[in-house]
């Protein structure tokens, strides 16, 4: 039969196109306005806002940048980070706006979303900007919410990448009541019975009744990622858990949380080794982020969870849900349990892992290869992903 090798090789090549789309990074803002000193304020903010990453992650974007001058009357404002955060997004176009499509808007004036809306923390309809050409060939934008005002111009053009993304300066700040209106801070978040509501009910009754609950609300203004096991994976565990001493227990949760906000999108680019809230000088208590495409895998030296779904990603706090209980092996060394041979996953692509042999042990029992460094820097293993790729779509072209 013709049919099934054909389609496994469009599968094969769609995802080798995939890896490789995913590969060649299409554009960096930080590394754009880095070029543009005048800009380094709005630099810095899209960057500690965690905004630059999802501007990198998306296709067909303009960002609407205003120099040092424009930041600080925004900064003079005294909003909070989440507040900046809110006012920046709503700079942010998601389509794209070169300087020719700016001086031919159809109809002379349109409504463009912006990421402020698509965020989902602009009430109602609002978040859209509306940009008008106006006489004598300037064009003016303004917050939709602005009362029909149109305060800022088109001051230039900094960088275009058909169709990828614009970057250009307008001149100031848009204001907006709705993204300059006071933000809940996380901690005014209940975020344990957040977990409970969203399928992990146990975990976060553990965490409630246990000292470490402390040690996450310590954190979640400073930024806070959460891997909650679902209520299936932790009433299997429970007999286990039982079985640890009061302080055992208290790192088991840790173990749970790591210190800074990671996002989805960070989570799939940064591949490597993680400290965690149980992380304490020579207890190690870390664990190893690793993707495969869409698929976060969290890697302890006992098991391999993975991300299964997102029960809140907003700076500064992420909440995932994870399908194992992370056993540390600061717990679980020697443990009797023999690590189950993985099921064969015919839907991902891992073909790499599982071709590969066994990482050999050293006599500590830690595997002698490990893809991170001493620094905490991760080697790239791309090269190997893409030879294999490649001779999996050579397989297919000669099967076909
Ligand atoms: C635009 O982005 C796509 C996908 O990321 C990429 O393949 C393409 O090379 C980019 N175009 C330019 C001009 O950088
Ligand atoms: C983007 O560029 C900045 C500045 O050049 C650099 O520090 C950062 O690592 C880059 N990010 C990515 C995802 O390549
Ligand atoms: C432009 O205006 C015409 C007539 O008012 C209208 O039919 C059309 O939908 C408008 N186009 C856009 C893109 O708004
Ligand atoms: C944009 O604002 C201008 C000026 O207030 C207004 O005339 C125009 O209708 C608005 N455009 C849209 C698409 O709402
Ligand atoms: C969070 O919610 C739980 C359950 O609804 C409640 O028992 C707990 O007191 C709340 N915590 C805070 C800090 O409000
Ligand atoms: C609890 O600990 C004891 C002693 O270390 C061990 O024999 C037993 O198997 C453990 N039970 C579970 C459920 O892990």
């Amino acid at each position: 039969m013709q049919l099934v090798p054909a389609t496994t090789g469009a599968v094969l090549f769609s995802l080798l196109l995939l890896f490789l789309t995913c590969a060649t990074d299409a554009h960096n803002i930080s590394r754009i306005l880095a070029k543009h000193p005048e800009f380094s304020t709005f630099n810095h903010y899209l960057t500690i806002t965690h905004l630059a990453a999802e501007i990198n992650r998306r296709e067909t974007i303009t960002v609407c940048a205003v120099n040092n001058a424009g930041m600080s009357d925004l900064l003079s404002k005294h909003l909070s980070i989440f507040g900046i955060k809110n006012v920046l997004s709503l700079h942010i176009l998601l389509d794209y706006f070169g300087a020719k499509k700016l001086h031919q808007i159809t109809n002379g004036t349109a409504l463009a979303a912006t990421m402020f809306q698509a965020t989902g923390s602009a009430p109602g309809s609002s978040g859209f900007v509306n940009i008008t050409d106006l006489k004598a060939g300037k064009v003016g934008f303004g917050a939709e919410d602005n009362g029909g005002k149109l305060p800022a111009v088109f001051v230039k053009s900094l960088e275009e990448i058909p169709y990828n993304i614009s970057v250009i300066q307008i001149s100031q700040i848009l204001p907006s009541a709705e993204a300059e209106a006071p933000t809940p801070g996380p901690s005014q978040l209940n975020f344990t019975a957040l977990m409970a509501k969203k399928g992990c009910k146990v975990f976060a009754d553990l965490l409630s009744a246990s000292d470490a609950e402390n040690t996450f609300e310590d954190n979640l203004n400073g930024g806070l990622t959460v891997f909650c096991p679902t209520d299936g994976v932790m009433k299997d565990f429970m007999p286990k858990y039982k079985n640890l001493t009061a302080a055992g227990k208290t790192s088991l949760l840790l173990y749970h949380g790591v210190p800074v906000y990671q996002s989805m999108a960070m989570l799939k680019s940064n591949n490597g080794l993680m400290n965690t809230l149980a992380t304490d000088g020579a207890n190690k208590y870390d664990f190893t982020v690793q993707n495969d495409g869409e698929q976060v895998t969290l890697k302890t030296k006992i098991v391999t969870a993975k991300i299964t779904g997102t029960i809140l990603d907003e700076m500064p706090l992420a909440l995932f849900t994870v399908d194992k209980v992370l056993l540390p092996r600061e717990l679980f060394k020697g443990s009797p349990t023999p690590a189950p041979a993985p099921a064969p996953e015919a839907d991902s692509p891992k073909a790499e892992k599982d071709s590969s042999p066994p990482e050999p042990l050293t006599p500590d029992g830690e595997p002698a290869d490990q893809a991170v460094s001493d620094n905490g820097s991760v080697r790239f293993n791309g090269g190997i992903f893409v030879a294999v790729g490649l001779s999996l779509l050579l397989g297919a072209f000669v099967v076909v």
